[in-house]
């Protein structure tokens, strides 16, 4: 297979199923030999089930690219080395981490257990943060060696609840906000190896969605609307985009502009009295830009 990620190594978690299998087929019809990982649990993060993982392996070899199969829990810290371990043995090198791997247990704060909290928390922050700490010692190490920039890819996942807000997601929403600073922070570390870190927020109809999306909705986002991005931000092309984050799905990719400074204002002597700011928070708050809507629209001023 040639493609635009011809000869290169890609690990993608989370492979096993929904938008994640779809950037497995499609980096390797692009060319890239793939780990497919996927721990193949229930969409809550409960059990496992190596069947996933496999049946997507099966799939790309059957359409005569190259891949294999890891089962491994994503945020276990051994699991997280052994993955990035079995891309090198395996296929000599890692070039482009996706990490996708994710799960749900909604419940709006009041009604939210410790272990739903910690569990999504988990998965999502710590099933990043691994793979990728595993990831960035072998690019600074073989950046060191061959004296070579790594041009290798790290491409997070986060998601409009992260980065606009979702009723009944504190725990999810905060660690997808999590991943988007994660994904600044790690872009200005990792760039003096040729590294770039982006992240995608993506919107496709899978069974993490099924309870919120229409049959019709569903019908018109689907995992291969997003892959193509994903896809080539895991090529050499994207070589010049770093710290970015991209809203993706149904045809449309948006960059999505970060948290700013707003509206301020400043006291000379430093230090306010807490009595004199009624008469100037309110006006500083309406002429801010209002927080975007769930869609990540900013709602146009009022006439
Ligand atoms: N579908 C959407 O519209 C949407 C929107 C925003 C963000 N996302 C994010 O996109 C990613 C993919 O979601 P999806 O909709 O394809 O869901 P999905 O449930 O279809 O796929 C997620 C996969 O991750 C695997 N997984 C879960 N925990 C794991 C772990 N600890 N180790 C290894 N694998 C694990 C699951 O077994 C599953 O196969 C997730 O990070 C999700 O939060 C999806």
């Amino acid at each position: 297979m040639s493609g635009i990620c011809e000869g290169r190594v890609a690990v993608v978690t989370g492979a096993g199923r929904g938008i994640g299998r779809v950037y497995a087929l499609d980096l390797a019809r692009e060319g890239a030999r793939v780990v497919v990982n996927d721990l193949g649990g229930s969409n809550d993060g409960s059990g496992a089930d190596t069947g996933a993982a496999q049946s997507v392996v099966d799939e790309i070899v059957a359409a005569g690219g190259t891949a294999v199969a890891n089962h491994d829990d994503v945020s276990d810290w051994d699991g997280a080395r052994r993955l990035v371990d079995q891309a090198v043995t395996t296929f000599g090198g890692l070039d482009v981490l996706v990490n996708n791997a994710g799960i749900l247990r909604d419940r709006t704060l009041a009604s939210m257990s410790a272990e739903e909290w910690d569990a999504v928390i988990r998965v999502h922050l710590r099933g990043t943060f691994a793979p990728s700490h595993f990831a960035a010692q072998y690019w600074r190490a073989r950046h060191k060696e061959t004296g070579a920039p790594t041009g290798a890819r790290l491409i997070n996942t986060t998601s409009a609840s992260g980065l606009y807000g979702a009723f009944g997601q504190s725990n999810y929403g905060a660690a997808k906000a999590g991943i988007a600073s994660f994904t600044l922070i790690t872009a200005m570390e990792l760039a003096r190896h040729g590294v770039t870190v982006n992240a995608v927020a993506p919107v496709a109809s899978t069974r993490l969605t099924e309870d919120v999306m229409s049959e019709g909705l569903r019908a018109t986002l689907v995992p291969e609307h997003v892959a193509p991005l994903v896809v080539w931000l895991a090529g050499a092309e994207s070589a010049g985009v770093t710290g970015r984050v991209f809203d993706v799905g149904g045809g449309r990719i948006s960059v999505v502009e970060s948290w700013r400074l707003g509206p301020e204002v400043t006291r000379a002597d430093g230090v306010w009295d807490p009595a004199e700011l009624g008469a100037i928070i309110p006006g500083l708050v309406a002429d801010a830009a209002p927080n975007p809507d769930r869609t990540g629209r900013v709602p146009a001023p009022r006439p």
